[in-house]
């Protein structure tokens, strides 16, 4: 990598994991094993290089629609993940939270996130927001909920500060892999102006080569915000 400029925000689209065991003969439980065993390497390789926040969109509103055999295994992932993560975020100084409806998941899977998100408070490094039954549209129904229960005006500003990850700002970058070209329900408000970065590699695939070429791309892109120039 030269050196390129580093978006401080960025969110991956993890998309392609069922394909990708499919392509190998395998069942797409054994795609999500393979895709969520990547999540460690690609995070650790984004905070290296310097990115402050890293949202990663683990398990959508919608996704609740598929096989209850293959929720219940995302869902069994996302817990020992959370387990076996937590001492090297730890480690490497790296925050953790979760966003999304968490009220939706098992009592047990509350409990280590719970427990990963005290416990990971107080580092500074960087910010692993992991979005679990999250949909950007349900987020913005949530963020005008809480204005007006707040009695206050309905404004971008004001929608923007309610949102769920109002704390980490924007995303500067938006990657998704698979190879679909849609945002499926993430970050669309905080989104409006992020740089957006599809790749057919699938999930499992996306290696630090991988997101190296997403930064460098990144770095070639003009932001304007609407502005002349
Ligand atoms: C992972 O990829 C994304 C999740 C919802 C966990 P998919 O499971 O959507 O894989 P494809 O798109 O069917 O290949
Ligand atoms: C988006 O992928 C959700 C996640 C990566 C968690 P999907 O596979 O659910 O998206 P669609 O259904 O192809 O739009
Ligand atoms: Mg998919």
């Amino acid at each position: 990598m030269g050196k390129e400029r580093i978006p401080t925000h960025v969110g991956i689209i993890m998309d392609g994991n069922g394909r990708w065991a499919t392509l190998r003969g395998k069942s797409r439980s054994y795609g999500h094993r393979v895709g969520s065993d990547n999540v460690e390497r690609i995070t650790e390789h984004a905070f290296n290089l310097g990115v402050k926040t890293l949202s990663l969109y683990a398990f959508s509103s919608e996704n609740w629609a598929r096989p209850k055999e293959e929720v219940e295994e995302l869902m069994r992932l996302l817990e020992a993940y959370l387990k076996r993560f937590l001492k090297k975020l730890q480690r490497e100084n790296i925050r953790i939270v979760i966003t999304g409806d968490v009220s939706a998941l098992s009592l047990k899977l509350q409990k280590v996130i719970a427990k990963s998100e005290a416990e990971t408070a107080n580092n500074l490094k960087g910010v692993l927001n992991l979005c679990i039954n999250y949909g950007a549209r349900q987020e913005i129904a949530y963020a005008v909920n809480k204005i007006l229960d707040k009695g206050e005006p309905i404004t971008v500003e004001n929608i923007s500060a309610n949102l769920y990850t109002a704390e980490f700002g924007e995303p500067d970058l938006i990657i998704r892999t698979g190879g679909e070209l849609r945002l499926s329900n993430f970050m669309l408000y905080q989104g409006a102006y992020a740089e957006l970065y599809f790749t057919d590699v699938l999930w499992p695939d996306f290696n630090e080569t991988e997101f190296d070429k997403a930064i460098e791309e990144f770095g070639r892109r003009h932001r304007r915000f609407g502005k002349v120039q």
